[in-house]
């Protein structure tokens, strides 16, 4: 595996092999784990050459704590990617990707007013900043992401229908522990006895889905769901929510099959998690 940390090396590497080789990027902050690898694995199977980058994007953190506790386990990251088979990984630094910080602001209007983007003002428009940028630098023939972050698939597939950018979008399943909890790279600042709490959010997730399935409607969803956490004082509901998982439009009822999302986020201790499931 090749490592780059300037984007003049990464571009001149990636100018000699792409004439006839498709080139697959997988965007990640690291702190890699199954959930990541498994993104990786995708774009192994659909690509001659699969491109990640590892980047704990500042413009996209609205809490600077968050950002300082974000993990950074950079070794291990690269065994993983190697374990992977991926080919080459960009690892910039900050003024590299930003030699001044961005004036450029994104708003991505309806997508944006509720869930991730109405609880972390601005986050959105640092993703689509840092996107743009990955897909300008690398060029990638597919780009992958996971279902984890079900909003931010939203936004970058707008970002990129808007900016023309030619990259196929794929999303990919979200990969959870055996008890549920999906995998983060977050749950690592989690403490033991929160562990054993954090499969509340998938149990929480489970429980409204049968409810709908059952006929019960949103709002008896959403309602026990909020039990469910007021019960549980460990934790703080952010918000839990029924969308179309395409357009993340706020949805009153179930949706055609695969197009209805319940999304949730809950803080745990000092740790925020978030999750959802589409059926
Ligand atoms: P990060 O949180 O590192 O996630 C990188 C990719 O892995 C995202 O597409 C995310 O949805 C996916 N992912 C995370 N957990 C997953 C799981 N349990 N199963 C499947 N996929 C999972 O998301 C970001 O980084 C950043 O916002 C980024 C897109 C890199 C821009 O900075």
């Amino acid at each position: 595996m090749l490592q780059f940390d300037t984007i003049a090396g990464l571009r001149q590497q990636l100018k000699s092999i792409r004439s006839a080789q498709s080139i697959g990027l997988v965007p990640t902050m690291g702190a890699l784990h199954e959930g990541h690898a498994t993104l990786l694995e995708a774009a192994r199977q659909e690509n001659e050459v699969v491109v990640s980058s590892i980047f704990v994007n500042p413009v996209q953190f609205n809490n600077a704590d968050d950002l300082a506790r974000y993990p950074r386990t950079l070794e291990t990251d690269y065994k993983l990617l190697e374990g992977a088979g991926c080919d080459l990984v960009f690892v910039p630094s900050v003024p590299e990707m930003y030699a001044d910080s961005p004036l450029l602001r994104l708003n991505f209007g309806a997508l944006e007013t509720t869930m991730e983007g109405a609880f972390r003002p601005g986050h959105f428009n640092g993703v689509g900043i840092v996107v743009a940028k990955l897909f300008n630098i690398v060029q990638p023939d597919r780009a992958y992401f996971g279902q984890k972050d079900l909003q931010q698939v939203a936004v970058i597939r707008r970002l990129t229908k808007e900016l023309s950018f030619p990259v196929e979008l794929i999303r990919c399943p979200t990969i959870r522990e055996a008890d549920g909890l999906a995998l983060s790279s977050r749950n690592r600042n989690l403490t033991a006895t929160e562990r054993e709490q954090a499969p509340l959010l998938f149990r929480a997730l489970t429980q409204s889905h049968q409810m709908l399935a059952g006929g019960h409607s949103t709002v008896q969803a959403k309602n026990a769901v909020q039990t469910l956490f007021a019960n549980s004082p460990a934790f703080t509901l952010e918000y839990v929510e029924v969308v179309n998982a395409d357009t993340l439009q706020l949805a009153d009822e179930m949706l055609a099959p695969g197009q209805t999302a319940i999304c949730l986020a809950a803080h745990l201790g000092k740790v925020r998690l978030i999750d959802n499931l589409v059926f």
